[in-house]
């Protein structure tokens, strides 16, 4: 804890998405402070002191690890660089909220699974998307069974990115990011998919394309296709290349008894054979998701609640990107019981 009684947290990783990540501080400030800021460069982490006040700044986040002022991390790292903060920090006894993805490979997944473990502090993944109120509600409904049986689920993340090979740095490199699109923003459809549907994946194909980020060593699209356990199917569709149509939706489930559908925003449902009604209208601005989050692990801290992903999840998430991406090498549907 920090002197004054409050959750205190570390960011490592000054870059675009720890600027998301601060107002969500803010808004837990009765409870949670930033208290440290560690980045390779030391400009980066400097720009953000003004919004917190006082902040030590590391360049090494090892230093800042080992402060035992420090309470929790936030890890917004290239992804190539989770697992080791996460060794470091669950090894320092320090709570995680990390950046997707959780790590890059299965041997990453075990070690991180390990050290959360040994430790036993909390791991939360930075699933963001789940705080959409839309999403709470319709896993709500399909848990209790308004849909009835689920056939089939849809979950896009598609948007035209601009950028050149330059800017896009490390996210560019196979090395770094652990592949393209996919494992990227792609995380965020295959996390809420995992959220939605009631049963465990067991088989996956995948088409990735470069459609028009040509500098990329990955993809900058993936369509997969998921075979659950209990029969039911589900799609992701996810891209960097183009705006998509307007009547993509952020997620649909379709059952026996009936049907639901969200833009991200606003929910509606179709029972089967009736008419179509908002369960929830858009509300007159997107939520910060993102602080919504934060809000939440700094919560799951003080009540020592579960939060709704942790390295569980995460390398759930992960697997079904993996065997994605196994399939779209092989050209065949790849059964994650032999990855
Ligand atoms: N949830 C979302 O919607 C969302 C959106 C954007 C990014 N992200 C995730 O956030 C993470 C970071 O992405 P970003 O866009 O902020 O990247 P970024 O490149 O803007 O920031 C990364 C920062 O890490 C710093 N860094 C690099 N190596 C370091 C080291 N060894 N020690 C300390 N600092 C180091 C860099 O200097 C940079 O400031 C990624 O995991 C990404 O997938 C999530």
């Amino acid at each position: 804890m920090s002197k004054n009684g409050k959750i205190a947290v570390g960011i490592i990783g000054a870059g675009n998405i720890a600027g998301q990540h601060i107002p969500g501080y803010l808004q837990a400030a009765e409870h949670a402070q930033v208290t440290a800021i560690a980045d390779v460069d030391g400009a980066r982490a400097s720009k953000y002191t003004a919004q917190l006040g006082s902040v030590q700044v590391f360049l090494d986040y090892r230093d800042m690890v080992a402060s035992p002022e420090i309470d929790a991390v936030d890890i917004c790292l290239p992804h190539h660089l989770h697992k080791d903060a996460i060794v470091a920090a669950a090894a320092a006894g320090k709570h995680i909220l990390c950046e997707k993805p959780l790590c890059l490979t299965l041997d990453e997944a075990d070690t991180v699974t390990r050290a959360v473990a040994a430790s036993g502090v909390t791991l939360m993944c930075a699933h963001n998307q789940l705080f959409l109120p839309s999403v709470a509600t319709a896993r709500e409904m399909i848990r209790q069974g308004k849909l009835g049986k689920v056939y089939a689920a849809r979950t896009t993340d598609v948007f035209a990115l601009k950028g050149t090979a330059e800017t896009f740095g490390w996210r560019a490199r196979r090395e770094t990011s652990g592949g393209g699109e996919l494992i990227d923003t792609g995380y965020h459809p295959n996390y809420l998919l995992l959220h939605l549907v009631d049963s465990l994946p067991i088989k996956v194909t995948a088409l990735l394309s470069r459609h028009r980020l040509l500098f990329l060593e990955g993809e900058d699209t993936a369509h997969v296709l998921v075979e659950f356990a209990d029969g039911a199917i589900g799609s992701i569709v996810t891209g960097w290349a183009y705006e998509p149509a307007g009547c993509t939706e952020r997620f649909s489930v379709a059952g026996e008894d009936g049907s639901l559908w969200s833009d991200g925003r606003a929910l509606f449902f179709k029972p089967r054979g009736g008419e179509q009604v908002v369960v929830q209208e858009a509300g007159p601005a997107a939520p910060d998701t993102y602080a919504l989050e934060v809000v939440d692990f700094i919560a799951c801290l003080r009540e020592g609640r579960r939060p709704l992903n942790t390295e569980v999840e995460g390398v759930n998430v992960l697997k079904m990107i993996l065997a994605a991406y196994a399939s779209a090498e092989s050209g065949r549907v790849t059964e994650l019981k032999y990855l």
